[in-house]
């Protein structure tokens, strides 16, 4: 074992009457820590992260953070160093851990099931910095919601790197599921989805109306995939009339005042039952538009987003390289320019909530299989290990939104919104001691070679990033250091609260 200093590697200070201080490392790793000895043999180390910028919703301030166990005690600045680890991050941005409420992992979808599973998502996901995630359990068609909670776990459980929580999909509306939501709450799940398109999975009008009238008895939230089914329905048999096949026929077919269009109707209904809902996945300025117009009338409205809507454009399906347009085939799918800077604006304006991932990861040999028929390439992309340093890129280097708001739509209101708050999206006493090393001077390159998601390809392939994740700690334990990812498959299932936003 060697002794040397280097920046962001833990050094052990002792009281003076001990010893003298001393640094410790593994050869070319931050192994000092390994994940297991902030509690060894029941001692309840203390860490002390001392010389970074601690970034909240409302901004970055220097301070230094208190972690004893798994849990931060104290967020302030000059901490002094005594009986403590201290991890040296001068100069660097601290972000609460991020929580990507949007994650698809061993999700079934078009014969084929995505590449990442909890494993590999999750360990994909703390690279990116993210160490909650709430995925969607799904249950099979006419099953009940027991049924898709109970798989969820088994898919889960003692399968996942970072902390985790589930949505619960209704995809029908019946006296069971109607007496299963009671249950869905005592076991921690307070958020659920629906979708208004996917013959497998959407919900008609009357059924949505039930199910929310029935989640606002329980102060609940909910998701909803918006576009218009019937609609894209017949757009795709005019297609298919013509002989058109091509990966463009998947925007074509999927328009944006069709997304908008459904947003429109969910908040209308919405408004009819008088409850909040979330508009997952948003795309475009006639959906932004939409959401305006019932916060217009007095609604309260919850506006996700995803980096690929913020990074991409839907150029990418008029490749002549099928295969290279298919990689980012999406629900929706990618949009204009103008859209992109349209959501860039109302993220500045504090008018979206949360960027999410809708990580939803295939392999190419999986897009191929859709080759012979554009409705059968398995529609999404992976993003849950480029999140943080997309959004920092684009958003903070490239645009000026600021450091809170960056805080805010990856940290502080998935929390809020999703009934962790401030237990998760904060750093501050008595919260886990989920922290993000963000070194923004450490720009590098996205490499689908690099990354540690199954999918053999990076839809961000070549993007110089502004900075990067140095480090990640997961409930006082360093899960990722310098790229590798050093958790165990031990992340907690976190039974949520109600929304707080
Ligand atoms: O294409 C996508 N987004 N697949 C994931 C499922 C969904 O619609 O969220
Ligand atoms: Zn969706
Ligand atoms: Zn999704």
């Amino acid at each position: 074992m060697q002794l040397f200093y280097a920046p962001l590697l833990p050094i052990f200070y002792v009281r003076p009457s001990m010893a003298p201080l001393f640094l410790l490392s593994i050869p070319g790793e931050c192994a000092i820590l390994s994940p297991e000895n902030n509690i060894r043999g029941g001692l309840v180390m203390r860490l002390l992260f001392k010389g970074g910028s601690v970034v909240t919703g409302k901004g970055p301030r220097r301070a230094d953070i208190l972690v004893e166990g798994e849990k931060i005690v104290d967020v302030r600045r000059d901490i002094p160093p005594i009986d403590v680890q201290v991890v040296d991050v001068s100069g660097m941005l601290l972000f609460p851990g991020f929580i990507d409420a949007h994650t698809h992992f061993d999700l079934d979808v078009c014969n084929t099931t995505t590449a990442d599973d909890f494993a590999s998502g999750s360990r994909a996901a703390l690279r990116g910095g993210t160490t909650t995630i709430i995925d969607f359990a799904c249950p099979n068609k006419g099953e009940t919601l027991h049924d898709g909670l109970r798989l969820w776990h088994e898919k889960a459980d003692g399968r996942c790197a970072c902390d985790y929580g589930f949505h619960m999909t209704i995809d029908d509306w019946n006296d069971t599921i109607e007496s299963e939501i009671d249950d869905m709450y005592a076991e921690g799940i307070s958020s659920f989805k629906m979708y208004m398109t996917y013959p497998a999975m959407m919900i008609g009008d009357e059924a949505m109306y039930k199910a929310l009238k029935k989640l606002k008895e329980k102060g609940g939230i909910c998701g909803v995939h918006c576009e218009n089914a019937g609609v894209i329905d017949a757009l795709i048999a005019e297609k298919k009339a013509k002989g058109e096949n091509g990966v463009y026929c998947h925007p074509e077919t999927r328009p944006d005042i069709m997304e908008a269009e459904a947003v429109g109707r969910l908040l209308r209904i919405a408004e009819q039952v008088d409850i909040p809902v979330v508009i997952v996945h948003t795309t475009n300025i006639e959906a932004l538009d939409e959401v305006a117009n019932a916060r217009w009338r007095g609604q309260k409205v919850f506006v996700e987003t995803c980096p690929q809507y913020l990074v991409l454009d839907d150029s990418v399906y008029y490749n002549e390289d099928w295969l290279q347009g298919a990689k980012y085939v999406c629900s929706p799918p990618l949009r204009k320019s103008a859209d992109r800077e349209a959501l860039w604006r109302a993220i500045r304006r504090g008018e979206v909530q949360t960027i999410s991932t809708d990580h939803c990861s295939f392999t190419t040999a999986q897009k191929l299989a859709g080759r012979e028929d554009f409705t059968t390439i398995p529609g999404g992309i992976p993003g849950v290990e480029t999140r943080g340093e997309l959004v920092y890129t684009y958003g903070v280097a490239k645009r000026k939104i600021g450091l809170g708001t960056m805080c805010r739509v990856l940290s502080e209101n998935p929390a809020k919104l999703y009934g962790l708050y401030p237990r998760k999206g904060v750093l501050a006493p008595g919260s886990d001691a989920d922290i993000v090393v963000y070194d923004p001077a450490a720009d590098h390159v996205i490499r689908a070679e690099d990354m540690v998601g199954a999918a053999d390809y990076n839809p961000y392939e070549g993007i110089v990033t502004k900075g990067s994740i140095r480090q990640v700690w997961l409930r006082g334990k360093v899960a990722v250091s310098s790229g590798k990812v050093l958790a165990d498959l031990d992340g907690k299932y976190l039974p949520r609260g109600k929304c707080q936003l």
